[in-house]
C-alpha cells in the first residue's frame, strides 16, 4: 500500500507522479499511467483468454502464475472475450465473486530502444499479473487504468501473460461492500502493449487559462529534463507553435495566445489536433479548449452562465448484458442522452471507460466525471483513503485533457461526520492540487429537513465545493410526487447547484392510475412535479435525474417488476423509452430553446 513521504516544495503537478509510483511488494508497481494510448503504436491483447475459476485461492499456493502445476491447464481450458466481464459470458459466472485466472500468449518482437508497457483500461477489482511466469505488477481498483513496464521481462517470440483478477468485495475497499450496481468481474477493458521511445511523454496537461478565451498553457513530463532539450508544443489548424522550458522537477511548461480559437461548447464541440515532440517522442490529440468555472451561483462555460441539461448513466450497454465498453456502447449511450436533448451527462459513479469521455468530447456533452466513494466507506482508514486517493488520481492523470469533463466528484451520497468530511476534505484538496483547470463537486443527500417539506442544503461539506450535487427521492423514497407542489429549498451556501439525482421506479410497459407505483404514470407524475418544483429553486444550474437506462443491481429483486434491474431508468434495458422519457425531453428542449435565444447576439 503507499506509504506518505514529505515531498515539500514540489510543484502540485509533480504529486501524482509520487502517488502513482509509491507501491506494494508484487512485482513492481505499475509505471506512471501513461496518456492517450489510442494515438500510440499498441499491440492489442483483446480477444479470447484461457480462464481457471479459483473460489478457494488454489492458484496462489500452487503459483499459477509459474505454471508448475498438475491439476490444471491454462490450454485446455475455456476461455473468455477480453474486454468483457465475466459474469454474463459463462452462466455459471453469473454471481460468481472471487478469483479468475485469465492466461493468454502471444508473439511478440522486441524492436531497439524501443519500451513496452503492458496497458490495461481496467480489471475489476484486484489485478496480479504475471510475465513469462515473473510476477509482474499488481492494482487495485475496478475503473481506472494501469500499466506495467514490459520491456525487460518480454521475450522475442512467445510470450505467456497471466492476469489473477479478484472482484470479492471488502468495507475498506472503494467502494465498499454494498453498491446499488451489479458487480461484474474481470477484464472489463482493454489490454495492450503500449510502444513508447526509451523517452517518452508520459504525461501533459493541456488547456485554456481559467477565465481566459485565447491563452491556452501547460505543462508537459518528458524524463531527462535539461534545458537542452527541445520540447515544442504544436497546433497546426491554427499554425501556432511554441517551444517549452524546462523547471527544475523535470517538467516543461508553456503558453500559447491563440486569439483565433475557437472554443469548444456543446452546440460546437471544435477539437483541434495538437501535437507534441520531444528529440525522441512525438504525440499528438484532438482536443478542445473551453473555460469553466463559477460566478456566485451561476456555471461559466466559455465566460457565459449554462444550465446542464443531464442525465445519470451507469457504464452499461443496451440491448445485451455485462459491463459496456468501447466507442459503440459509448456512442449509442450517449446519443440517446443527446436524444433527450441533454447537453450533460453524470457517469455514475465510477470512472467509465475513456472512449465515453472521447464521444462526449466528439458529441458536445458536458461530463461529470466521479470516483465510488459510494455511501458507507471505512472514513477512518487510512488505507481507504489512500485507495480513493489512488482512484481520483488515475482517473485525473487518464483524462485531464478532454474539455468534456467539467466536474471531478469525489463522492456519492456519504453520511455526515467529522471522519468523512476530513476524509473528502482531503480527496477535494488533491483534486485541486492536481487539477486547477476544473471544478471539484459531490452528490450529497445530506440536507436537513427542521420543518415538513422544506429542504435545508447545509452538508457542511458543500463549503469545499464549486459545485454541489443534491440527490433527492421525493415522490418515492420520500412522500408523494404532490409533496413537491409545497416543497421549498434553500441553502446557506451561494453556489451553484445540480439536482444530481431524483426519480422513481417504473416497469416498461406496466401502465395504471398516476397514483399507483412501479406503473410508467406514476415515474412520468414525479417527473412532472419534479421539474415544476425546480423551475422555482433560485440556484438550481443543472439537473441529472436518476437514470438514462435500468440497470442490473443485486438490490433489486421485486418479482415481474424488477427481476433484478433498478427500474429508475428513463428507457428499458431493452431500449423501449417509458412515458418520463417524454416529460424531460420536452422541459430539455424548452430550456434549449431558450438558452439559443440568450446566446443570440
Ligand atoms: C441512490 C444512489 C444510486 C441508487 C439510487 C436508487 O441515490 O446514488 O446509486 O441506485 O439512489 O436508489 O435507485
Amino acid at each position: 500500500m503507499p506509504r506518505h513521504i514529505r515531498l515539500a516544495g514540489l510543484p502540485s503537478s509533480l504529486l501524482w507522479i509520487t502517488m502513482l509510483a509509491v507501491s506494494g511488494s508484487f512485482g513492481q508497481s505499475p509505471a506512471p499511467l501513461v496518456q492517450n494510448v489510442i494515438n500510440r503504436t499498441t499491440v492489442s491483447l483483446d480477444g479470447d483468454w484461457h480462464y481457471i475459476v479459483d473460489p478457494h485461492e488454489e492458484g496462489t499456493a500452487r503459483s499459477f502464475g509459474s505454471r508448475n502445476f498438475v491439476e490444471y491447464d491454462f490450454n485446455t481450458s475455456p476461455s473468455l472475450h477480453v474486454p468483457g466481464d465475466w459474469n454474463f459470458q459463462r452462466p455459471e459466472l453469473q454471481w460468481y465473486e472471487g478469483t479468475v485466472w485469465y492466461q493468454r500468449s502471444f508473439d511478440y518482437h522486441p524492436r531497439t530502444d524501443t519500451r513496452a508497457l503492458l496497458y490495461f483500461g481496467a480489471a475489476n477489482y484486484r489485478a496480479r499479473v504475471w510475465l513469462n511466469e515473473k510476477p509482474l505488477c499488481e492494482h487495485e481498483g475496478g475503473f481506472t487504468p494501469f500499466n506495467c513496464e514490459a520491456t525487460s521481462l518480454l521475450q522475442d517470440g512467445a510470450n505467456v501473460l497471466i492476469v489473477a483478477v479478484n472482484d470479492t468485495r471488502h468495507s475498506d475497499d472503494i467502494p465498499s461492500l454494498r453498491p446499488d450496481w451489479f458487480n461484474y468481474g474481470g477484464l472489463t477493458r482493454d489490454v495492450m502493449l503500449v510502444e513508447v521511445p526509451r523517452e517518452f511523454i508520459e504525461q501533459y496537461s493541456i488547456q485554456l487559462d481559467r477565465g481566459s478565451s485565447h491563452r491556452i498553457s501547460g505543462w508537459i513530463r518528458a524524463p531527462n529534463p535539461s534545458t537542452s532539450q527541445k520540447v515544442t508544443i504544436r497546433i497546426p489548424e491554427l499554425k501556432l507553435g511554441t517551444e517549452a522550458m524546462a523547471d527544475k522537477y523535470g517538467l516543461y511548461w508553456f503558453t500559447i495566445d491563440a486569439p483565433k480559437l475557437e472554443l469548444w461548447s456543446p452546440e460546437k464541440p471544435k477539437l483541434y489536433r495538437v501535437e507534441i515532440s520531444t528529440p525522441t517522442d512525438r504525440i499528438s490529440e484532438e482536443i478542445g479548449f473551453r473555460t469553466i468555472e463559477t460566478r456566485g451561483t451561476d456555471i461559466l462555460l466559455n465566460g457565459r452562465p449554462i444550465f446542464l441539461r443531464g442525465i445519470d448513466l451507469h457504464e452499461e450497454p443496451f440491448y445485451r448484458s455485462g459491463r459496456a465498453h468501447g466507442e459503440d456502447d459509448a456512442r449509442t449511450l450517449l446519443g440517446w442522452a443527446k436524444e433527450l436533448g441533454c447537453n450533460f451527462v453524470r457517469l455514475a459513479h465510477y470512472p467509465h471507460d475513456e472512449s465515453m469521455i472521447r464521444v462526449a468530447d466528439r458529441l458536445g456533452l458536458l461530463v461529470w466525471s466521479e470516483i465510488p466513494v459510494y455511501q458507507g466507506v471505512d472514513f477512518k482508514s487510512r488505507q481507504t483513503l489512500d485507495k480513493a486517493t489512488r482512484q481520483l488520481t488515475e482517473m485525473i492523470a487518464r483524462d485531464r485533457n478532454h474539455a468534456a469533463i467539467i466536474l471531478w466528484s469525489v463522492s456519492n451520497e456519504t453520511p455526515k461526520s467529522a471522519e468523512r468530511n476530513a476524509f473528502l476534505h482531503q480527496l477535494i484538496t488533491t483534486a485541486r492540487t492536481l487539477d486547477p483547470t476544473r471544478l471539484i463537486t459531490t452528490a450529497t443527500n445530506q440536507t436537513t429537513t427542521a420543518e415538513a417539506h422544506k429542504k435545508v442544503f447545509d452538508d457542511p461539506i458543500i463549503a469545499d465545493l464549486d459545485v454541489f450535487g443534491v440527490n433527492e427521492y421525493i415522490g418515492w423514497y420520500e412522500g408523494v410526487p404532490a409533496d413537491l407542489d409545497i416543497t421549498t429549498w434553500s441553502t446557506p451556501y451561494e453556489k451553484p447547484m445540480i439536482v444530481s439525482e431524483f426519480g422513481g421506479d417504473a416497469k416498461y410497459g406496466l401502465h395504471g392510475a398516476a397514483s399507483q407505483r412501479w406503473t410508467e404514470e406514476y415515474q412520468e407524475d414525479i417527473y412532472r412535479h419534479q421539474i415544476a418544483a425546480l423551475r422555482k429553486i433560485p440556484f438550481l444550474r443543472g439537473t441529472s435525474p436518476w437514470i438514462l437506462k435500468d440497470f442490473r443491481s443485486p438490490h433489486r429483486q421485486l418479482p415481474g417488476i424488477q427481476d433484478g434491474y433498478n427500474r429508475k431508468g428513463l428507457i428499458s434495458e431493452s431500449g423501449e423509452r417509458k412515458r418520463a422519457f417524454y416529460v424531460l425531453q420536452q422541459f430539455y428542449h424548452e430550456l434549449a430553446a431558450q438558452a439559443s435565444e440568450t446566446r443570440k447576439p
